[in-house]
């Protein structure tokens, strides 16, 4: 049995913290697409840990940790963040485990990322700069090396054909930059990475269903950061939705039961791309100040806004939804009055469907104002109102 955990706005949502407080009902917790772009802050004993590609179930003893095939790893980050978390005193040869066909990110996909954002000028989506989109091209494109190819004896030679490749492209961009360094630590990592469970990720799973055991999927980005269903282009590149389970941990999708929708109780983004509700001006500063939304990777100040139920709707619909996670509900406890978009208005009419091009159709949203907390529907679940473990509240 799989019940998923992903986020049904920009990201941000509060992924990591939410895993966390489940984790205990679960036996494994696989992540299934992103790669370091990701940011899941979560606090052990009180310390705040950022986990960008290891899952937040790690600080649980006896729990598996799985990063599955849809994943695209760094091994730099990788060894860094195993470094943090094994000062915790956590053991990584019993709890972390990493699918074979996960793809790697190598340091000319970083350059890559970096020369096709310069490239693209005003219109660059606000990367996070960490090589994901060249990266899930290279495996669209069948150029990708994986995780499992470490143990091929030839692997460096796989390695300076797809680096020779990449070169090519930066030339085309008349994109230099000294990788000598990325390569030192990289090659560091592949060692330390080699050490570590190295699995067939599909089969790993298929027992551990078969076992009986409770698996957790933890999604990263969120739903309108999906490369098909997000405001394209303004996207990550993977699949960030349920339907990502299914093809990032070799999931079949009769498995799947509960969905575990995540959503803030207004909106954020980070980077560039269409924001309905956006708010530039004073509240959307309170909002930044009073929720501290700057961003756990990048540290850029988050976007804000009230929350979309467009979107929200949207994501629910995309994702089947079962349960809704509200999360900084006590970032709102101050304001008196607080706006919901019901709707976009698009070109005099009004509509709850998402539209293809926001950036074209520029969808004017319509509020409804309501005197704080009255807003919250039945389908919420739970609200979190803090970062801590304990600040959660069940809605029966
Ligand atoms: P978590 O898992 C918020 C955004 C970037 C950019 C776009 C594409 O912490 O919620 P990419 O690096 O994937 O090429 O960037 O997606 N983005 C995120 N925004 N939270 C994230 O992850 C994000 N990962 C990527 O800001 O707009
Ligand atoms: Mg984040």
């Amino acid at each position: 049995m799989v019940d998923v955990i992903l986020g049904l706005q920009w990201g941000d949502e509060g992924k990591g913290k939410i895993v966390d407080f489940f984790a205990k009902d679960y036996d494994v917790v696989a992540r299934f697409q992103g790669g370091p772009n990701a940011g899941h802050t979560l606090y052990v004993n009180d310390k705040k840990v950022v986990l960008h590609q290891i899952p937040s179930g790690v600080f649980h003893q006896g729990i598996i940790n799985l990063i599955g095939n849809g994943v695209v790893l760094d091994p730099i980050t990788l060894k860094k963040e195993c470094d943090t978390v094994a000062s915790f005193g956590v053991d990584l040869k019993k709890n972390l485990f990493i699918a074979e066909r996960t793809h790697l990110i190598i340091p000319t996909h970083r350059a890559l990322d970096k020369a096709a954002e310069l490239a693209k000028g005003n219109e660059k989506i606000g990367s996070t700069l960490k090589g994901i989109g060249p990266t899930y091209m290279d495996k669209t494109g069948r150029n990708g090396l994986r995780v499992g190819d470490l143990l091929d004896k030839d692997f460096k030679s796989h390695y300076n054909k797809l680096k020779a490749k990449h070169q090519q492209l930066l030339d085309n961009y008349n994109f230099q930059e000294d990788i000598a360094d990325w390569e030192n630590d990289f090659f560091e990592a592949v060692e330390f990475l080699k050490q570590l469970n190295i699995v067939n990720g599909e089969y790993f799973i298929d027992e551990k269903i078969k076992e009986g055991k409770r698996i957790l999927a933890e999604g990263a980005q969120g739903t309108m950061l999906d490369v098909d269903f997000g405001t394209f282009p303004f996207v990550t590149s993977s699949n960030t939705t349920t339907a990502g389970v299914c093809s990032g941990l070799g999931v079949a999708p009769q498995h799947i039961r509960d969905v575990i929708g995540i959503t803030k109780a207004y909106c954020t983004r980070v980077g560039s791309g269409p924001f309905p509700t956006e708010l530039e001006d004073e509240t959307g500063e309170e909002l930044r100040k009073l929720g501290s939304e700057f961003g756990a990777t990048t540290g850029r100040p988050r976007r804000c806004g009230w929350i979309d139920l467009v979107a929200l709707n949207f994501a629910c619909m995309i994702n089947g939804v079962t349960k809704i996670v509200m999360t900084k509900a006590d970032v709102l406890d101050t304001f008196k009055e607080l706006q919901v978009c019901t709707d976009y208005n698009i070109d005099g009419k009004n509509t709850r469907q998402m539209p293809l091009q926001m950036g074209r159709t520029k969808p004017v949203p319509v509020y409804k104002s309501f005197p704080g907390w009255t807003y919250i529907g039945v389908n919420v679940h739970y609200i979190s109102n803090g970062p801590g473990r304990e600040q959660i509240i069940e809605v029966k």
